[in-house]
């Protein structure tokens, strides 16, 4: 016998339960099915986000700056800290700990907003009567129907060709999260956000990290000005970074990893590491959907096709998150799982594209949210930019942390803030103020009149707006 819902989410990421909650508030009969499993074999819903990606990445970054303050920054405070010693398996272990906390928070949630979970992989089994049939198959073994299916399958990482990853040497974020002791060498492929915060990690904690980048940019994506900061940080920390290699042949023995790679110039180059990480980007999955089963579109990357409501080819059928366009971002995928729930709801849901912040949780922070310096100057936009440096901010000086920047670009006529670029202290949360802002259409000025408390970073934030207008108060 199948089971009847009005709505069935595949996938339990940030998209899918974050969808099946919305559809479950509006009064749908919801089911989220997630395959995900702990080390025990039981569920673990959460997807990449919570399992091997936003969550443990950052338990990982958070222990291990604690680490590097007590070797390095305690000293300037007048504590003496001898003997400092970081054990891996704890660390570790907290972080399995952080992450079981999130699974174990949305099981509860599921239940609390009286959503039906299903512990095993969904597919697409055959359209039926205005609705899809799905099959579960794994712990749980089900048939289930709906009219209004959301796929929310995320996404895995992009192995490089020749170099299948065996989390042993060879690792995606996956085994890049629970590397069992400190390698004194280690090699990353790709500088971009993985690579920086992996890296971080494991450079804080004693590795030798060198990050090769096939780009001869660092950062492309990235504000100019901003990147160039980040670099200058970086480089002080013994953070190695390559720009525009050619990566040949990877080795993988016993003994570690050996990459040979074309530097800039073109000269053959040999690298030898304990563990490679590998981070070019993630391509999207729909391994096991079933897609072809009710012809489902996928592109050429394999992302589901859906237009700008996330509305896929078929009648009823949703995508939202990783497995389609638009960056690879939590935040992005909670929003199109709201919009998509509201949407079948028959509400306006929205998602402004425009607005959705990226943060970079190294140290110094790299946050960002709206256009950059180059984008305006491509589209050939007049503008007007206003910086404002943490080294001028007492909150900042008396954190002992005075790296980077708040940078504002505004409207030459209008004043309308266009973005806001950001590299230093806790940027990931300053720049949400930036996003209220610009989602509300604010001007420069508006965030200059705003009174910020004082002695606090945000005034940087105020700061950099005064100085789109040339009147700093404090630089
Ligand atoms: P996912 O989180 O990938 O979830 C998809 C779920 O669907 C998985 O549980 C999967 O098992 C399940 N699934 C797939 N197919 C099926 C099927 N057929 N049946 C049943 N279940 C299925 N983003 C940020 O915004 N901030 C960060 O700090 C951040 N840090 C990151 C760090 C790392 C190391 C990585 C790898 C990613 C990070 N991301 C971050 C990106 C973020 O994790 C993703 O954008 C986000 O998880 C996408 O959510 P999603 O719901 O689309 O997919
Ligand atoms: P990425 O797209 O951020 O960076 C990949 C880098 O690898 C790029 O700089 C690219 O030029 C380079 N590259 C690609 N192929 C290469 C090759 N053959 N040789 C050398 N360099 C090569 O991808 P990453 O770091 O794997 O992360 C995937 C996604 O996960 C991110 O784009 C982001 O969407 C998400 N994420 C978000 C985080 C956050 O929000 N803080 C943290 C981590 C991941």
């Amino acid at each position: 016998m199948s089971k009847q819902f009005d709505v069935i989410v595949i996938g339990g990421g940030p998209g899918g339960y974050i969808a099946a909650i919305r559809a479950a508030q509006l009064g749908f009969n919801t089911a989220c099915i997630d395959e995900w499993k702990n080390e025990k074999g039981g569920p673990a819903p959460g997807g990449t986000c919570t399992n091997v990606g936003c969550i443990p990445s950052k338990a990982l970054l958070q222990s291990s700056e604690h680490f590097e303050h007590a070797n390095k920054h305690f000293a300037e405070h007048g504590i003496t800290a001898t003997g400092v010693k970081m054990d891996v398996a704890k660390m570790i272990a907290r972080k399995d700990a952080v992450v079981k906390q999130n699974n174990d928070g949305i099981l509860f949630l599921f239940k609390k907003n009286k959503v039906s979970f299903f512990h095993g992989r969904g597919s697409f089994v055959k359209a039926v009567d205005g609705g899809y049939e799905i099959a579960v198959k794994g712990a749980a073994n089900e048939t289930l129907v709906a009219k209004q299916v959301i796929v929310a399958t995320g996404s895995n990482a992009r192995a490089l060709p020749g170099a299948p990853f065996d989390e042993e040497n060879i690792l995606s974020n996956d085994g890049a999260l629970r590397i069992g002791g400190v390698p004194k060498k280690l090699a990353v492929i790709g500088s971009g956000v993985i690579g920086l915060e992996m890296g971080s990690v494991w450079r804080r904690l004693g590795a030798d990290v060198t990050v090769l980048e096939g780009l001869p940019t660092f950062l492309g994506a990235v504000d100019e000005q901003i990147a160039k900061e980040a670099k200058k940080a970086f480089d002080k920390q013994g953070l190695k970074i390559e720009l525009g290699v050619k990566i040949g042949e990877v080795k993988s023995s016993k003994k570690g990893v050996t990459i040979a790679y074309a530097n800039a110039k073109g000269e053959a180059q040999t690298l030898e590491a304990d563990k490679l990480i590998i981070s070019i980007g993630r391509v999207p999955n729909t391994i096991g959907l079933g897609a072809e089963a009710v012809g489902l579109k996928l592109d050429e990357r394999g992302a589901i096709v859906v237009d700008d409501l996330c509305k896929t080819n078929l009648p009823g059928v949703w995508a939202v998150g990783d497995v389609v366009r638009g960056p690879m971002l939590a935040h992005k995928a909670e929003e199109e799982g709201v919009a998509v729930a509201e949407r079948i709801a028959g509400q306006h849901g929205h998602v402004n594209f425009n607005t959705i912040p990226w943060v970079i949780y190294t140290s110094p922070e790299i946050a960002w949210v709206g256009k950059t310096e180059q984008q305006l100057k491509a589209e050939g936009v007049a503008y007007k930019a206003g910086t404002f440096p943490f080294l001028a901010n007492g909150r900042a000086r008396a954190l002992g942390d005075t790296t980077g920047m708040v940078k504002f670009l505004a409207d030459a006529k209008t004043d309308e803030i266009l973005g806001v670029h950001m590299v230093g202290p806790q940027v990931s949360e300053l720049i949400s103020e930036a996003v209220v802002a610009m989602e509300f259409k604010a001007s420069s000025e508006d965030i200059a009149r705003i009174c910020h408390a004082h002695p606090s970073l945000s005034e940087a934030t105020k700061e950099a707006a005064l100085a789109v207008d040339k009147r700093t108060l404090n630089f």
